[in-house]
C-alpha cells in the first residue's frame, strides 16, 4: 500500500510514519524552505515542491500533480492549506489528517496555544477525514491530555507531538489495512 503526504513545516509526523515503515511514495510541498523537505532528502522520498503563489493555479498543479501518483491514501501532516472541492470530492475519504486539538474545539492554526490559554482541562489530539471546511470532517479518532497548569506549554506541545507520532502511524495502517 501506497500514501503521498502533504505537509507545509516541520515534519516530524512525516518522519514517524516513515520510520514506521509506511510505504511513503512521495511529499508534496508548499514551501520551498520547509525542513520536511531535508527530512524528505535524508530518507530519500521523492519530493515535489509547488511554490506558486496564485490559489487557483496552485490548485491547478495540485491536482495534476497528485492525478499522476498512484497511491492509496492522501495524509495531511502539517499541511496549512485547505484543499478545494475539486480535490476533495474526487479523492472522497482518501484524504486524511491530523490536528493537535479534540476537534470541533479549536480547529485552524494555534490550537495547541488556544487551547492552554482558553484553561480548557482537556485538550487532545484528532485524526479525521478531510472534506473542503477547516478540520471539519469525519472523526476518525481522538486521544485526549489531560492539561497540566503546572507546566508551561511547551511541555504540553511536546507531549501532543509525542501522541501525534505514536497514534498517526497506528490509525493510518488500520486504515490502510496493513
Ligand atoms: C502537527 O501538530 C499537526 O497536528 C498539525 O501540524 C503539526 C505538524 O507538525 N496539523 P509536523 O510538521 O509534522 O512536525
Amino acid at each position: 500500500k501506497k500514501i503521498i503526504v502533504l505537509a507545509s513545516g516541520n515534519g516530524s509526523n512525516f518522519e514517524a510514519l516513515k520510520n514506521e515503515n509506511i510505504n511513503i511514495t512521495h511529499l508534496i510541498c508548499n514551501k520551498k524552505n520547509a525542513y520536511v523537505i531535508e527530512r524528505a532528502k535524508k530518507l530519500k522520498v521523492p519530493y515535489t515542491i509547488i511554490s506558486e503563489k496564485n490559489k487557483i493555479i496552485y490548485n491547478k498543479k495540485l491536482f495534476e500533480k497528485l492525478k499522476n501518483l498512484k497511491f492509496d491514501l492522501i495524509v495531511l501532516a502539517g499541511y496549512m492549506k485547505i484543499l478545494p472541492p475539486e480535490i476533495v470530492n474526487y479523492y472522497k475519504n482518501k484524504i486524511v489528517n491530523i490536528h493537535p486539538s479534540l476537534l470541533p474545539a479549536f480547529p485552524g492554526t494555534h490550537s495547541i496555544e488556544k487551547a492552554y490559554n482558553y484553561g480548557v482541562k482537556y485538550t487532545g489530539v484528532t485524526i479525521h477525514y478531510v472534506d473542503e471546511g477547516m478540520d471539519t470532517g469525519k472523526i476518525i479518532e481522538q486521544e485526549i491530555i489531560k492539561i497540566d497548569y503546572t507546566k508551561n506549554i511547551d511541555a504540553l506541545e511536546t507531549q501532543i507531538h509525542i501522541i501525534e507520532h505514536k497514534i498517526y502511524p497506528k490509525i493510518i495502517k488500520k486504515l490502510l489495512n496493513i
